[in-house]
């Protein structure tokens, strides 16, 4: 099954605290297009909490893998699995370490994205020289969309334009800086958002205001 682009947002669920995690998803899982879930949760939870959030909506599974091809194929397995509907992995690996997910996410009707340029300052020390090769080696590889970012629209630009038709999914929307609907603008088909949502005093709020944003 692959993800659908409706409301175009997808939250980063970075919390640590089960309930929590699970009383964001009961109100935010109907709105959202998937719940983006990362070492943080799954370090203090376990992989189960992929499926316990996956009541809700869509779980993407961040583990930004960069291994061997038989390691990174053992561990989309595990992750596919626990009843995520995607990965993410890591390009600068090398073509055969991208496609083993391919190959496993094909085997369990799954989907791939792949890191390019990253949304941190850090980005810029080495990633962003190797972004547009990240783009090729993705779609050579048959993976279904990359991660760019958000917040250097004007990259995300030159991005979505090496990228074709592949999904783009855009982190740092809100605390690192970037705009929702200057990321839609660039080319991003969803945007991720973790704290500006999950730490806002009402995340359903905060959520519906980046669904309005994203909307226009
Ligand atoms: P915040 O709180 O900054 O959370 O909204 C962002 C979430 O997305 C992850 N992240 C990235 N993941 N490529 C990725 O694959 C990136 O460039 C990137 N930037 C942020 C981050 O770990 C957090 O879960």
């Amino acid at each position: 099954m692959t993800i659908k682009a409706e409301s175009r947002l997808i939250i980063a669920m970075d919390v640590t605290d089960r309930k929590e995690a699970l009383a964001i998803a009961e109100k935010l899982g109907g709105a959202v297009d998937a719940i983006k879930v990362n070492y943080p949760i799954v370090l203090s939870c376990g992989l189960g909490i992929i499926g316990e959030l996956k009541q809700y909506t869509n779980v993407i599974a961040d583990f930004k893998v960069a291994d061997i091809p038989n390691t990174n194929k053992l561990i989309c397995e595990e992750t596919f699995k626990a009843g995520a509907d995607a990965i993410i992995c890591q390009g600068f690996t090398g073509k055969d370490s991208v496609q083993a997910c391919v190959d496993a996410a094909k085997q369990y009707g799954k989907e791939v994205f792949v890191v390019t340029e990253m949304s941190h300052p850090g980005a810029l020390d080495f990633l962003q020289g190797h972004a547009l090769e990240l783009v090729d080696l993705a779609r050579a590889a048959g993976a279904n969309g990359i991660i760019a970012p958000a917040t250097r629209p004007e990259r995300l630009a030159m991005i979505r334009q090496r990228a074709g038709d592949m999904k783009i999914l855009s982190p740092g929307v809100g605390t690192q800086g970037g705009d929702a609907a200057s990321a839609i603008k660039a080319g991003a088909d969803f945007v991720i958002v973790g704290r500006s949502i999950y730490n806002a005093p009402d995340p359903y709020q905060a959520a519906k205001n980046f669904i309005e944003q994203l909307r226009r």
